[in-house]
């Protein structure tokens, strides 16, 4: 962290010097008594991907919803291509093209693959007012999103209830990934995965990046982390303890940073 391209700063500064992506500064959140975030500093630069490191409980998916607009921040800033934003609902995040795979998926168990691809979003055709939902296009594109995915779901007609926890996954990940133009965020995309299925999401965060979409991806998996990363941010009980560019760390320096056996900087 000693010269200029790897200091904070520094971070998500594009060739055109355009403002990052997402800058996040001096955030913080409690729920009563416990303080979840104490002080998060993060910078996303707009097409890379970031990874988000930390133990069970360090905040990360509490820093997810705050930028999600799940939960309103209690202090700290959150800036947007450069102007300070205040979201208020997932709908808001969802328009400026923000979208999330959480922990738990949101998935709705009994409906259909192509009516969670769908969800909130469905497809109409008619003329003027006499709008009927169009059920054959979006069976169709549903088709298509998950091929497009190499995600192995048999029929987009069987209901979420009778697909394995991997195919759930990969649903999950296949509608964020279709509807999210700016921002993905993926709270352990592949924890429930196996060695195929987590190949073809690494492929499609890349794929992603490639297409210009900036990616946060929290992963309990280094050897993950040093594949798809660009950079790195590590919490620890609520803080933001480092920042590391991928391609000058290894895994037991992240390790270390996320239990404490290495110090880290001096953030927030
Ligand atoms: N809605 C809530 N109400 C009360 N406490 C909460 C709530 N959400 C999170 N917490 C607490 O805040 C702290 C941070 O939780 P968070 O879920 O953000 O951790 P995490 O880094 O995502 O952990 P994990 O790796 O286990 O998913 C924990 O102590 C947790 O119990
Ligand atoms: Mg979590």
């Amino acid at each position: 962290m000693t010269d200029a391209t790897s200091s904070p700063e520094a971070a998500g500064r594009t060739a055109t010097s355009d403002p990052p992506l997402v800058r996040i500064t001096g955030l913080r959140k409690s729920f009563d008594a416990v303080h979840a975030l104490r002080g998060v500093d993060l910078t996303l630069a707009a097409g890379e991907v970031t990874a988000l490191l930390g133990d069970n409980g360090a905040g990360k998916s509490t820093l997810v919803r705050c930028l999600t607009g799940v939960h309103p921040p209690d202090a700290g800033e959150i800036r947007f291509r450069g102007e300070p934003i205040k979201l208020h609902s997932p709908d808001e995040a969802r328009r400026l093209g923000i979208e999330t795979v959480y922990q738990t998926l949101g998935l709705i168990e009994d409906l259909q693959v192509w009516q969670n691809l769908y969800l909130n979003r469905e497809l109409t055709a008619g003329f003027g007012p006499f709008q009927v939902l169009d059920k054959k296009s979006m069976i169709s594109h549903s088709k298509e999103i998950l091929s497009r995915l190499d995600v192995d779901v048999p029929n987009v007609r069987a209901t979420v209830r009778r697909m394995s926890g991997g195919q759930r996954q990969s649903i999950a990940i296949a509608r964020a990934a279709n509807w999210g133009k700016t921002l993905v965020i993926m709270d352990e995309p592949t924890a429930a995965l196996g060695v195929r299925e987590t190949t073809a999401v690494e492929a499609l965060i890349r794929r992603l990046r490639d297409s210009a979409v900036t990616v946060l991806l929290i992963s309990h998996d280094m050897a993950q982390v040093l594949r798809v990363a660009d950079t790195a941010y590590v919490l620890r009980r609520g803080q933001t303890v480092a920042r590391r560019v991928v391609k000058d760390t290894t895994g037991d320096e992240l390790v270390g940073l996320i239990t404490g056996a290495i110090e880290g900087d001096t953030h927030g």
